[in-house]
């Protein structure tokens, strides 16, 4: 294994897209942002400078940071932000994982421009365990703003409305023919006959899961958040915001007298506006002969709302091999997600919905304020109780209810940095069950510094005595995000083998801000190579 160095300078940039010309946030100048290619067992090192007003700190999404939680990056949480100025270097292995993953901004919204692909190959003598594709072709999924999305996010706030949306979605930056002023802006893979292709698929949009589909083409299921599944075939996939996946990709066996679009477009169940467009791309086969008048074919999708075809697709996912899954729980929670108000002062008019201050989202009726200082600091240096943080968050919600029926009275939602404190090697199960207190929503779930396995999921309320018993500990999928299902649960379990502090949240980053995000302690095991180091000299101060 080798040490791989990557320098990223956080510049302002102008790019135009729809008509629009603005200056955005970039990773060298470039949107998306560059390239990481690591192989399994590598080091990455990444020397980060920022040349920018705002405060940033770049989140590598999915890497397990074994032992490694000062290179994590959410702000607040395993670090201060870098400020302007100023740079900070992460350093961490690739341990155990090869796939697709990515690599985004984590501090406000800033990671609508700041995102790029994180490719992991497997060790130098060891192949996929599918076909050897002929050619590898990441395509991110994003989106782009006409308005700057600090601004957007930091209005939304202080109104306490939901946010304005965004004005497209894109493949790798390129909103593509779809959007009035956009056709030179399309992402185009130009393919053979008779070949297969990898492609490797990253949704890093803000605020949406995304339908995708490719004209005429079925695409192989081979991998998800950087874990070998049992290949499926599908017309159809979804990508939560959070989740990778790799896919093949079998090109016709002859030239075909057409050529083909590829299209993405959200899947909704929730209130509000959203960006309900659609960003397309093209799939044009390299034909050698003279440029003829061919016609473009358009997969059709599901409905916005079809619940039923999301629910469908997950159910596929299953890991390759028998999975490392604890069979034995030392540790129950069960958390639910969702949306809630936080309730209008006495005798004032607000701008929330119901006549509430604000949009507030929650794990457990808490909405998880950031603290002023980074928790991993305080925790790693003694000092949880110095005001900054509490360990008292509940494993349990504080009323229980009927979470998809009609919402009780009793349903606010209250501030504060409350995390979970869990010894070292503890096997845990989390039972996530959305809310329907502002209406059944799906939550991309989020979790820092883990895989976990998906053992189950249903509709309506989780039912402990009977659902647990049709757990699959046999092959169920690993992943870093999940989508709680709308109107419906989720359970995961994973051994506790990370010492440090780790967040976990709502992936849509409107959600995100609203607070939906708690963060697990886990302490350190009693040997020498089950501690959290030092942070490291360069490590940002607030
Ligand atoms: Cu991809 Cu906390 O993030």
């Amino acid at each position: 294994s080798v040490t791989r160095h990557y320098k990223f300078d956080i510049r302002l940039r102008n790019v135009t897209r729809l008509c629009h010309t603005k200056s955005i946030v970039t990773v060298n100048g470039k949107f998306p942002g560059p390239r990481v290619v690591a192989r399994e067992g590598d080091r990455i090192v990444v020397k980060v400078v920022n040349h920018v007003p705002n405060n940033v700190s770049i989140h590598w999404h999915g890497v397990r940071q074994l032992r490694s939680g000062w290179a994590d990056g959410p702000s607040y949480i395993t670090q201060c932000p870098i400020q302007t100025g100023q740079s900070y270097v992460y350093n961490f292995t690739v341990v155990g994982q090869r796939g697709t993953l990515f690599w985004h901004a984590h501090f406000s919204w800033l990671r609508a421009t700041l995102y790029g692909p994180l490719i992991l190959l497997p060790r130098r003598n060891e192949s996929y365990p599918f076909e050897k594709p002929y050619k590898e072709i990441p395509i991110l999924f994003g989106e782009w703003w006409n308005a700057d999305p600090e601004a957007v996010i930091a209005q939304a706030l202080q109104t306490g409305a939901g946010p304005n949306v965004s004005d497209a979605y894109t493949f790798n930056g390129l909103p593509g023919p779809l959007y009035n002023c956009s056709k030179n802006d399309t992402l185009r893979l130009r393919v053979k006959p008779g070949k297969t292709y990898l492609l490797r698929l990253i949704n890093a949009a803000l605020n949406d899961e995304l339908f995708f589909s490719i004209a005429n083409h079925t695409l192989v299921t081979v991998e998800a958040d950087a874990s070998y599944v049992k290949p499926f075939e599908s017309d159809i996939l979804v990508l939560g915001p959070g989740q990778t996946s790799n896919v093949l990709l079998k090109t016709k066996p002859e030239y075909p007298n057409a050529s083909f679009l590829m299209l993405a477009r959200p899947y909704f169940t929730g209130i509000g506006t959203f960006d309900n467009t659609t960003v397309a791309g093209i799939l044009e086969y390299k034909n050698p002969l003279p440029p003829q008048n061919i016609p473009t074919l358009k997969p059709s999708l599901p409905a916005i709302n079809d619940t039923s075809s999301v629910a469908n697709f997950t159910s596929k996912f299953r890991s390759l091999n028998t999975a490392k899954v604890p069979q034995t729980v030392d540790r129950r929670f069960f958390f639910t997600v969702g949306l809630g108000t936080n309730p209008c002062p006495e005798n004032q008019t607000c701008q929330g919905p119901n006549n509430s201050s604000k949009f507030a989202a929650s794990m457990n009726n808490l909405s998880f304020t950031l603290p002023s200082i980074a928790l991993l600091e305080q925790h790693f240096f003694g000092q949880a109780n110095n005001g900054i943080y509490t360990t008292d968050f509940p494993a349990m919600p504080l009323m229980p209810f009927n979470y998809t029926g009609t919402p009780p009275n009793n349903t606010r939602v209250s501030n504060g940095t409350k995390t979970v404190v869990v010894p070292f090697n503890t096997s845990v199960q989390l039972v996530l069950q959305d809310t329907n207190i502002l209406g059944a929503e799906s939550h991309p779930l989020h979790l820092h510094g883990y895989n976990f396995y998906v053992v189950g999921q249903g509709f309506g309320n989780f039912d402990p005595n009977t659902d647990p018993t049709k757990f699959n500990l046999i092959d169920p999928v690993e992943r870093n995000t999940v989508g709680v299902p709308s109107g419906g649960w989720v359970a995961i379990r994973f051994l506790a083998d990370n010492p440090g502090v780790w967040l976990m949240h709502c992936h849509f980053d409107v959600h995100l801000s609203w607070g939906l995000r708690m963060a697990w302690i886990v302490e350190d095991g009693k040997l020498p190579n089950q501690k959290l180091p030092p942070p490291p000299a360069d490590l940002p101060k607030c």
